[in-house]
């Protein structure tokens, strides 16, 4: 069966290029990035894993650690990062897991055979430092993701964990927050949102970001 958001993200043991890990002991008390290409030496997981390189610092920022997989070997990965960092004036920073085995694969249901026979999708999976599954995004091969809108999902998963708020449609941080229906309190209301609030409709209330 899928993986479901709260499901607890499976512990693992695989290869990398960067030699064997042990995924719970590896993601530590970070929030983890898990994210699935089909093939090494393909064009669009080239440009993927690239940009992903260069996102480093955003990671740190965010206490987020990125791994990628494909079915491919670790000779493979090994051969294939100089071309992306060739051809992405970057520096792979990150591993890439070698599931030849398919372990991670089926852990994480990342192979959908009705759109690509034997090679994984690209899955993401969103982890939280207590090992859920907090957010999934599944593209097909021929698409690239967009890593500027994982990092925005990761800023609204810390936001919203952290305060009682939601994020709109197209929220970017800074942007003003949605303040959850369930609060109405007036008192809790002014101490936790002492910039203040407007009320659009009784359910639809807006704040600036609270920790902005
Ligand atoms: C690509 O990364 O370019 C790609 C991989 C598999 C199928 C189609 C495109």
């Amino acid at each position: 069966m899928s993986l479901r958001l709260g499901d607890t993200a499976p512990d693992f043991t695989q290869e990398s290029n960067e030699g064997k890990i042990h995924f719970y002991e590896w993601a530590g008390k970070s929030w983890v990035v898990l994210f699935s290409h089909p093939a090494d030496f393909t064009p669009v997981c080239t440009t993927e894993l690239g940009y992903t390189a260069k996102l480093k610092a955003e990671f740190e920022k965010r206490g987020v650690k990125p791994i990628a997989v494909s079915v491919d070997t670790v000779e493979s990965h090994k051969g294939w990062i100089p071309d992306i960092n060739e051809t992405q004036s970057t520096a792979v920073n990150f591993p890439i897991l070698a599931d030849s085995d398919r372990l991670v694969a089926g852990l994480y249901d990342m192979i959908h055979p009705n759109a690509l026979a034997n090679l994984t999708v690209r899955s993401v999976f969103i982890i939280d430092p207590g090992k859920k599954v907090r957010a999934t995004i599944t593209y097909p091969a021929s698409t690239g993701r967009n890593f500027d809108e994982i990092l925005r999902v990761i800023d609204s998963l810390q936001l919203t964990d952290n305060y009682k708020v939601a994020t709109p449609v197209n929220w970017k941080n800074g942007d003003d927050v949605i303040i959850v229906p369930a609060l109405k309190d007036e008192a809790e209301l002014k101490q936790r949102f002492p910039k203040g609030y407007k009320v659009i409709k009784p359910y639809l209330r807006v704040t600036p970001q609270p920790n902005k």
